[in-house]
Formats: C-alpha cells, sequence, structure tokens
C-alpha cells in the first residue's frame, strides 16, 4: 500500500509538474508575444508621432536641405530690390485713365516742400468746387506723379460728404480752402446768410482736419463787406481763368492758361470737370516746358514774402 502509494504520488507529482512547466512555457511564450505586438505597437506609434511631428522641424529647414541655393537666390534678390530701390528704379506708375496712360513719377524720393524753386517762375494751380470722388482721386494721381502741390477750394458740402478724401487731399501735401459751404452768390444774399455759410464751411473743414482751412474764395470771385468782414483769411481770386468749366477741353485750357501766364500767377480750374483733370498732364509738362514750377498759394506768398491778411482779396503773387 505504501509502494502504490508513493508510485501514485510521484506519477502524479511528475505529470503535474509537467504540467506546470507546459502551463509556465506556455505563459512565457503568450508573454513574449503580447511584448513583442506591444513593442511593435510602441514602434509604429512612435513612428507615427515622428511623422507628424516632422512638419515642425520648418519648412524653411527641410527647404534649406532639399534646396540649398534657393537661400542664395533669396538673398541675392533681396539685394538688388533694396540696389533698385535705392537707384529710384522701382517706382509705381501710376495710372491716368482719361489719357490712358500710365504717369511715371519724377521721383518718390522727392518730397514737394523739397523742390528746388530757385530762379523758377513759379504760379499756383488752383482747384475749385470739389472734392469729387469721382474725379479728385485721378487728379491726385496726376499731381502726385508729376510731384505737383495745388490749393484745392472746397466746398463745404462737398468735403462733408467725402471726409476721407479730404484728409487724402492734405496728406498729399496740398492746401486746402474754403469755397464757401452751399456755393451760393453771397453779394446777394444777408450779411448774417454771409457769415452763417462762411462759418459752416469752416466748422465742416475744421472738424475733418483739426485744423481751420487757410485761404478763403467767394464763388464767382463776387466780394461784399460782409465777406470782407467774415471770411477771417485771406481772400483768393485768380489771374488765369482757363475757362475749363466751360470749353471742356484740354486745348483751349492749354492754350488760355499759356497766353495768360506770368510768374506769381493764380490759376483757376475746377476739379469736377474729367475734362478739366484730363487737361492737368498736359497743362503742367507745358508749364514746365516754358519754365514755370508749381506751389500751393501759401507756399508762393512765403517765397515771394507777401504776408497775406485776413479780408484782402488777392488776385496774384508776382515778385
Ligand atoms: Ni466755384
Amino acid at each position: 500500500m505504501d509502494i502504490l502509494d508513493k508510485l501514485f504520488s510521484r506519477e502524479l507529482n511528475r505529470r503535474t509538474g509537467e504540467r506546470a512547466i507546459k502551463i509556465d512555457a506556455d505563459k512565457k511564450a503568450s508573454q513574449k508575444n503580447r511584448a513583442k505586438s506591444l513593442g511593435e505597437n510602441a514602434l509604429k506609434a512612435s513612428n507615427g508621432n515622428v511623422q507628424k511631428e516632422k512638419p515642425k522641424t520648418s519648412l524653411l529647414h527641410r527647404l534649406d536641405v532639399r534646396l540649398p541655393w534657393l537661400k542664395i537666390v533669396a538673398v541675392f534678390f533681396i539685394g538688388l530690390v533694396a540696389i533698385l530701390d535705392l537707384l529710384d528704379l522701382t517706382i509705381s506708375r501710376v495710372y491716368d485713365p482719361y489719357n490712358k496712360i500710365s504717369i511715371a513719377p519724377m521721383s518718390k524720393h522727392v518730397r514737394i516742400t523739397e523742390r528746388n524753386l530757385e530762379g523758377k517762375k513759379l504760379v499756383a494751380l488752383t482747384f475749385d468746387d470739389g472734392p469729387s470722388s469721382e474725379t479728385t482721386p485721378t487728379l491726385l494721381k496726376i499731381l502726385q506723379g508729376r510731384d505737383v502741390p495745388a490749393t484745392f477750394f472746397m466746398l463745404g458740402y462737398m468735403a462733408r460728404n467725402n471726409p476721407d478724401l479730404v484728409k487724402q487731399v492734405k496728406k498729399a501735401g496740398h492746401e486746402i480752402a474754403s469755397h464757401t459751404m452751399y456755393h451760393q452768390n453771397l453779394i446777394r444774399i444777408s450779411a448774417g446768410a454771409v457769415e452763417s455759410d462762411i462759418n459752416e464751411a469752416r466748422t465742416i473743414l475744421t472738424d475733418i482736419l483739426g485744423q481751420a482751412p487757410s485761404l478763403t474764395r467767394p464763388p464767382y470771385g463776387n466780394i461784399n463787406d460782409a465777406v470782407r468782414k467774415n471770411v477771417g483769411t485771406p481772400i483768393i481770386l485768380w489771374s488765369v481763368d482757363t475757362l475749363d468749366w466751360k470749353y471742356k477741353n484740354t486745348d483751349s485750357i492749354v492754350s488760355i492758361t499759356m497766353s495768360e501766364v506770368s510768374d506769381g500767377a493764380i490759376i483757376l480750374m475746377h476739379d469736377i470737370h474729367p475734362t478739366s483733370v484730363e487737361a492737368v498732364p498736359v497743362l503742367i509738362d507745358t508749364l514746365r516746358d516754358a519754365g514755370y514750377e508749381f506751389t500751393t498759394i501759401s507756399e508762393l506768398a512765403k517765397i515771394r514774402q507777401i504776408n497775406l491778411t485776413n479780408g484782402t482779396t488777392y488776385y496774384n503773387l508776382k515778385p
């Protein structure tokens, strides 16, 4: 019984042991497989991350690696633009829709106030009745393109309708003056009406620009005591009437001007007519060919050492 017991229990132990070993082996194998697959997954995951992070290594860096010559080209190009800019060769041209040509500015590095006016005959171009959103922006481009400052006698109600344009005219270096509020014939209305019309225009322009208009031109050039008393600025009329509003024609504007112009002339035009704006480039070029240069009214008075006084009327600013 003892022997049988012993044999039985030994056999049992052996089998149990074998099974235990087998289970252990299976367990180890499955752990190994699991570890392997986990590792692969981890590797895959990390590969995925690397691929996702790749763009973060910067486009410039990758471009630099793949196209090393690109950097040299870029540096060369930026350098070239800088040199051309210094030499004034990259000036943008402005398109003049009326003459259907593009105009080359004289130089973007020459400011209106830096022009050399010494020994030049001087004239002041003046533009009345605007600013008009349809014609004044083109005129501004033409004046900028030729480096010509002008004086704009603006109507209060036109300025009120186009405040940004008023600012643009000022910013471009032109002089802003008043042409009254509603273009009334001031000698036909009461003194009180004259006062309120002039004051309303002044208030509008002052609100837009932060400063009062420097000069006044009464409509039709009509002046009486009520006008002189209320303007609060010098009164500026003209010595050359181009009659641009009447003939609406470049040739006639240029020929009238050239026959009447002289040093210190004040030239009257209207920037609300497309035909007037169209004539301006030709007029400027013709006057320049004849030895004239352009200033605003106030600049011209300063150069001529004429002290403009409020309520006094000026037709020209001759030397
Ligand atoms: Ni007018």
